[in-house]
C-alpha cells in the first residue's frame, strides 16, 4: 500500500446556529492511529461525517495526499479508500457474513453475480487478515457485537480502504474483546492502513493511538504525540478546567437487604444468590453476552422469570411486568437507549420528564408546567447536556448528550432499587463524573444499586461487592476493594473454573 496522507484544511460546519467544527485543520498518514477525543457535543462525529461524505463541509478544504478533493456521498468516500465504522452496526441480521460484506458489490468482485461458495472463499481471505475464524457461512444476527464489529472492519478492508475511521468502537464491548480489536487495530497499522479513533474511554488511549487529537466546542484545541499528555491533562484540555478524582469516593454504609434474587432451583448449584442492601453499589461483571441485560430485564418483568425467586425486603414477590416492578419501586435506566429511549420532535423537557408526568400533575389533573420545566432544568445542568435551552428538540443533539437525556428520564423516577445498565457508555468525562456523584448520592440516600458495566475500572471502582456472570450464571463474587480486573475476567471467561 502506498503512503499516504488524509488532511483537513481551514474546515467548519455548522448546523443553523450551532457551529459544531471550527476551522478544524488536521491530517492522518497511513501506518498510524490518531485518537478523536472531546466532550459530548465537541464536533467528533461530525468531523468524521464530512471524511466519509455524509455532510459537506461548509468552508475549508479536505485533501487526499495533497490534492483537494470532493467526497459528495459515502460512495464516493470508499471509492477514495475511506471507511468509517459507526457506533451503531450497520449490518443486516439476516443475511450471511460473506453477504455483508460484499453486500451491493457482489457484481465488482467478478463479472456475473458469484456464488456463494465463491463469496465466502473471498470472505475467508478477508477475515483471514483480521486473523478471526468467524465463519463466512453464518448468519450475522448469530453473532456477538465484537464479531459483528470484526465484520465491519473486514468490510471496510474489503473495499481497499487505506484511511478507517472508528467513531466509539468500543463502546459496546468488554475488556477482553477490546483487547482483541486493539490487536486487529495494530494489525492494520503494520498493513499501511490510517486509523482514526474516537473514544470515551480516555484509558484506552495510551495503548493503541501514536497522536491524539482533543476537539472543544467544534475546535481542535491540541494536536501531538500521545504520550506527551497524562490522562488528567487531556480531560483539562477536553473539558477546559481540571476535575478532581475521576472516581469520587463513598463511605460504603450498608443497611438492610433490600433485594435478594435466588436462582432457580434447578440452578442453584451453579449460580449463587444475589443480595443488595440498602446504600449499596452491587456491580455485575460479565463478557459481553453473558447474559446480564437479559437478567436484569427478568427482574424488572420486561421478559419471563426463568424461575428465579426475588424478595423484597424480606418478603417474595412476582415481578411479572415493569408496571409492577415500577409499583414495587424498582427503578431501571436501560442499556439499548435508542430503542426504550427518546421520542424524536419532542423537546429534552418533555422527554426528561415523561416518565414522572403522573407526578407533576397538581389539582384537577393540570400538568405543572413550571415544576415539570425545573425538573428537567435540574438534570440538564448536572449531567451538561450540551444544548441551546432545554426546550430544543432531542433530534439535534450530539449521540452523548441524547443519552444523557434518557439517564435523566429514568433518574428522574424515585424508587428504592436501581437498575442501572451501562449508565455511562458513550457519555464524556465529564458527565461521567457526574453521573458517579449522583450514584453516590442516591446510594448515601439508602438506595440499593445494581450496575452492569463493561467498563472493568469504573466497576471496581464504583461497586461496594461485585458478582460475575457467565452464560446466564452468576458464578463469583467479589468484595469490589479485593476485585482484581484479571481475576473478574478469569471467572466471567470460566478459565478460573478450568483451572480449577
Ligand atoms: N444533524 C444535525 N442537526 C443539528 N445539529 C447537529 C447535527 N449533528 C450534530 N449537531 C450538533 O453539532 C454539535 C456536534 O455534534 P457531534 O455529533 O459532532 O458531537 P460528538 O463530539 O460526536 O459528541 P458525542 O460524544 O456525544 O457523540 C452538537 O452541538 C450537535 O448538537
Ligand atoms: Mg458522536
Amino acid at each position: 500500500m502506498t503512503a499516504g496522507v488524509l488532511s483537513l484544511d481551514h474546515v467548519s460546519k455548522s448546523f443553523g446556529p450551532v457551529r459544531a467544527v471550527s476551522d478544524v485543520t488536521f491530517e492522518v498518514r497511513t501506518g498510524e492511529v490518531i485518537a478523536l477525543v472531546g466532550e459530548n457535543g465537541a464536533g467528533k462525529s461530525t468531523l468524521l461525517k464530512m471524511l466519509s461524505g455524509v455532510h459537506a463541509p461548509d468552508s475549508g478544504r479536505i485533501l487526499i495526499d495533497g490534492e483537494a478533493v470532493t467526497i459528495a456521498s459515502p460512495a464516493r468516500a470508499a471509492r477514495l479508500g475511506i471507511a468509517v465504522i459507526y457506533q451503531e452496526l450497520s449490518l443486516i441480521p439476516w443475511l450471511s457474513v460473506a453477504q455483508n460484506l460484499f453486500l451491493g458489490r457482489e457484481r465488482e468482485i467478478g463479472r456475473f453475480v458469484l456464488p456463494q461458495r465463491r463469496l465466502r472463499e473471498k470472505a475467508r481471505a478477508i477475515l483471514s487478515r483480521l486473523d478471526t475464524d468467524i465463519d463466512p457461512g453464518r448468519p450475522v444476527a448469530t453473532l456477538g457485537v465484537a464479531a459483528q464489529q470484526m465484520v465491519e472492519i473486514a468490510r471496510a478492508l474489503s473495499k481497499n480502504a487505506r484511511f478507517i475511521l472508528m467513531d466509539e468502537p468500543t463502546a459496546s464491548l468488554a475488556a477482553h474483546e477490546t483487547d482483541v480489536l486493539f490487536e486487529r487495530i495494530a494489525a492494520l497499522k503494520s498493513q499501511g492502513v490510517g486509523v482514526v479513533y474516537i473514544s470515551h474511554r480516555l484509558e484506552e488511549i495510551h495503548r493503541i493511538a501514536d497522536r491524539i487529537g482533543v476537539l472543544r466546542d467544534g475546535a481542535l484545541v491540541h494536536t501531538g504525540p500521545v504520550g506527551d499528555k497524562s490522562i488528567p491533562e487531556i480531560v483539562e484540555l477536553m473539558v477546559g478546567r481540571p476535575i478532581g478524582d475521576h472516581y469520587p469516593s463513598r463511605v460504603p454504609n450498608p443497611g438492610a437487604e433490600v433485594l435478594r434474587v435466588e436462582p432457580a432451583p434447578a440452578m442453584a448449584t451453579e449460580s449463587k444468590p444475589v443480595v443488595v442492601r440498602a446504600g449499596e453499589v452491587v456491580g455485575i461483571a460479565g463478557l459481553v453476552g453473558a447474559g446480564r441485560t437479559e437478567w436484569l430485564w427478568r427482574l424488572f418483568g420486561a421478559s419471563p422469570g426463568l424461575g428465579e425467586r426475588v424478595l423484597l425486603d424480606g418478603a417474595p414477590v412476582t415481578i411479572d411486568s415493569p408496571a409492577r416492578a415500577r409499583a414495587l419501586g424498582i427503578g431501571m435506566v436501560p442499556e439499548s437507549r435508542k430503542e426504550h429511549g427518546l421520542v424524536f420532535g419532542r423537546s429534552i423537557t418533555d422527554n426528561a420528564t415523561i416518565t414522572i408526568l403522573e407526578r407533576l400533575r397538581g389539582l384537577g389533573g393540570l400538568l405543572d408546567r413550571r415544576r415539570q420545566i425545573e425538573t428537567a432544568d435540574q438534570f440538564v445542568k448536572r449531567l451538561r447536556v450540551r444544548c441551546r435551552d432545554a426546550f430544543a428538540a432531542v433530534d439535534g443533539l450530539s449521540g452523548g448528550n441524547q443519552q444523557k437525556v434518557v439517564l435523566a428520564k429514568w433518574l428522574a423516577r424515585e424508587c428504592s432499587v436501581l437498575l442501572l445498565d451501562e449508565p455511562t457508555r458513550g457519555i464524556d468525562v465529564g458527565a461521567k463524573h457526574e453521573m458517579y456523584t449522583l450514584i453516590n448520592e442516591l446510594c448515601a440516600a439508602g438506595k440499593a444499586i445494581l450496575l452492569v458495566s463493561s467498563d472493568m475500572p469504573e466497576l471496581i471502582a464504583m461497586s461496594d461487592r461485585i458478582y460475575v456472570m457467565a452464560k446466564g450464571r452468576l458464578v463469583a463474587e467479589f468484595a469490589a476493594r479485593e476485585a482484581t480486573q484479571r481475576d473478574i475476567l478469569l471467572h466471567a471467561s470460566g478459565l478460573e473454573r478450568n483451572a480449577a
